[in-house]
């Protein structure tokens, strides 16, 4: 972490540009202007700042550029996903723990507020943060103290703490499952980031900065001007992420190619969880080895949708099970009577019938039907099976 510039340390709002360009900051829209004033207010100073947004709309960047624009740059940052963490591992991760202190703490360790000492603690996804944690952080925030798992000597550091969620944190405490008085002191700063759709005129630098940092051997894309139009009228429920990774497919499927209304569209999905699988169409009068590479994109694409629905079920599969398949059930197959049916019934009953022959084994059942587990998985969700 040598990136720290000494004029971080004295800019006024002129250098913002070159303050913005430093820090990856993308954006002239007045949203952003005030976003990075107020990071280049907070960032000398080591007040706690919450971070709040929808997700992909640069809250971890902007706690990043903090963090690099103070007198702790040459220190640590270290980003806890206080949300991914299990909550009996969370504390011992934060506060360290003695040896003893639990099964398998077979030595003690440090956690991250002193191994991050002289540095900036980022708790991100910190509306997920379990109560009983809360009170310790608090305590942290309060008076620099905390103990490590399994011992009572209060320790002392020195971190600055940023924190960010995508939660209404004001929910949260209505509903007590944030505590009022950490939000309190968390808030000293909130800084709000806006959802990309309410700052539309950023879409264009976004476009011509994400198209700019593909890799050298990439041709660049040449976006229309009804391409962009496209662009800007998108909602990005994804926000910057999502753009990101939208100019990214494009330019790896449709090299140096000229990118108009229609291609774009091909690449904007409004609702993923929506229709069948979601395929992306093949462009007609492609070289075959264009096409291919799509073909392998697509897969790619699908794959990644696979993974995700697979770790939605494996949280909902009883690990207890053995997990060998059970074989179809032999009984003949009742026959479906279609005659006073919607499509939708007809369909509903179908899957019933699969999942019932399989013993609710999707994959089997899935597989039977001929659709994706994915699909089947939504289809479960769609009609309460
Ligand atoms: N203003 C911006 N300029 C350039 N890149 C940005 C900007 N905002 C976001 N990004 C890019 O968008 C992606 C998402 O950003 P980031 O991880 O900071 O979002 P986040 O708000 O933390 O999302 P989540 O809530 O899902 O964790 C990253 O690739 C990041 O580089
Ligand atoms: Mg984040």
């Amino acid at each position: 972490m040598t990136d720290f510039h000494p004029d971080d340390m004295q800019v006024g709002t002129g250098d913002r540009f070159a303050f913005q360009k430093r820090h990856g900051i993308v954006g002239k829209s007045v949203e952003i202007r005030e976003v990075v004033d107020t990071i280049m207010q907070v960032a000398p100073t080591d007040i706690t700042v919450l971070i709040t947004g929808e997700s992909g709309t640069g809250k971890e960047v902007i706690a990043k550029a903090i963090h690099k624009a103070s007198r702790r740059a040459t220190r640590k940052f270290i980003p806890v996903n206080c949300g991914a963490i299990p909550e009996g591992i969370l504390e011992s991760e934060l506060f360290g723990h003695e040896k003893g202190s639990f099964t398998g703490a077979v030595e003690s360790r440090k956690g991250y507020f002193e191994l991050a000492d002289g540095g900036t603690v980022f708790l991100d996804e910190i509306g997920d943060t379990p109560i009983s944690t809360q009170v310790k952080l608090l305590r942290v925030l309060e008076s620099g103290e905390f103990m490590r798992v399994g011992s009572s000597e209060p320790r002392r550091v020195n971190v600055r703490i940023l924190a960010a969620t995508n939660k209404n944190l004001e929910e949260e405490v209505r509903s007590k499952r944030f505590r009022q008085d950490l939000f309190f002191r968390l808030r000293s700063v909130n800084m709000r980031i806006p959802p990309l759709r309410n700052r539309r005129g950023d879409i264009p630098l976004l476009v011509e900065i994400f198209n700019a940092e593909q890799p050298p051997e990439r041709e660049r894309l040449l976006i229309t001007e009804d391409g962009m139009a496209a662009l800007m009228r998108h909602s990005w429920p994804g926000n910057v992420r999502e753009l990101r990774n939208v100019i990214e497919s494009i330019s790896v499927l449709e090299q140096g190619s000229v990118v108009d209304e229609r291609v774009v569209a091909k690449y904007l999905h409004v609702d993923d969880g929506g229709e069948d699988d979601r395929m992306l169409p093949i462009a007609l009068g492609k070289s075959s080895e264009q096409a291919e590479r799509e073909l392998i994109f697509r897969m790619l694409v699908d794959l990644k949708g696979d993974i995700a629905a697979l770790h939605r079920m494996i949280e909902h599969l009883d690990i207890q099970k053995p997990l060998s398949l059970p074989p179809a059930d032999p009984s003949p197959e009742p026959r479906i009577d279609i005659s006073d049916k919607t499509l939708q019934e007809v369909e509903e009953a179908l899957i019933a019938q699969a999942l019932e022959r399989y013993h609710g084994n999707r994959r089997l059942a899935a597989d039977a039907l001929d659709i994706s587990e994915r699909t089947l998985y939504r289809k479960i969700k769609d009609y309460g099976l």
